[in-house]
C-alpha cells in the first residue's frame, strides 16, 4: 500500500486488538465487513441516513459508514458480535428482540440493537429527547414511553416496518434493566 495514502493502525473491537494497514479513506463499516469479516454490521444507505451500520464507539452509538477507520484508532468499538456477555448470554435487548419478534428480514436488527443498547444508557443518564416534556433538572429521566422510544430510535429505519415489535422489545429490555437496577 502507498504510505502516503495508508497507515498501520490498531483498532480495539469487541475487546480484541487488530493492527493492520488501512487506506486513509476506509470507513469503519468497510473495515469491519471487508477486512475483519465482522459482517453483523450492515450497510444500508452508506450515507448516514438509515442507521443499519450503527456500532458503539466508546459506548456511544455511531454510524460506522461515516467514520473513518484512521480516526477510530484508540477508541473502543463494539459491534453486534460483541454485545452479548462473554458467557454467551444474550444482552437483554437481544433477548427481547428474539422474544418479541423485533424483526422481519433482520437486516436492520444489528443496528437497531446497538442503537437501543446505547440509547438505554443515554436515557438512564438523564439525557432528554425531543419528545421529553419536562426538561427541568430535577425531573430525572422521563418515563420510557413508546413515544420516547420512537423518538430516541428515529435514526434507525426498518424497511420491513417492524416498528411495533421493535418498540415493544426495547420497552421490555428497559423494564428488565430497571428491575436489575432496583435489586
Ligand atoms: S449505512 Fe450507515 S447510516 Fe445507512
Ligand atoms: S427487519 Fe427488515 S429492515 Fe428491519
Amino acid at each position: 500500500m502507498d504510505s502516503s495514502t495508508s497507515s498501520d493502525i490498531t483498532l480495539h473491537i469487541n475487546g480484541e486488538k487488530h493492527t493492520l494497514p488501512v487506506d486513509h479513506r476506509t470507513t469503519v463499516l468497510d473495515l469491519l465487513r471487508e477486512r475483519l469479516d465482522l459482517t453483523g454490521t450492515k450497510k444500508g444507505c452508506d450515507q448516514g441516513q438509515c442507521g443499519a451500520c450503527t456500532v458503539l464507539v466508546d459506548g456511544r452509538r455511531a454510524l460506522s459508514c461515516l467514520q473513518l477507520a484512521v480516526a477510530a484508532e484508540g477508541r473502543e468499538i463494539a459491534t453486534i458480535e460483541g454485545i452479548a456477555e462473554e458467557s454467551g448470554q444474550l444482552h437483554p435487548v437481544q433477548q427481547a428482540f428474539l422474544d418479541l419478534d423485533g424483526y422481519q428480514c433482520g437486516y436492520c436488527t444489528p443496528g437497531q440493537i446497538c442503537s437501543a443498547v446505547a440509547m438505554l444508557e443515554e436515557h438512564a443518564a438523564g439525557w432528554p429527547s425531543a419528545a421529553t416534556r419536562d426538561l427541568s433538572p430535577e425531573a430525572g429521566p422521563p418515563p420510557l414511553t413508546p413515544e420516547e422510544i420512537r423518538e430516541r430510535m428515529s435514526g434507525n429505519l426498518c424497511r420491513c416496518a417492524a416498528y411495533v415489535s421493535i418498540v415493544q422489545a426495547i420497552g421490555r429490555a428497559a423494564g428488565a434493566r430497571t428491575e436489575e437496577a432496583a435489586r
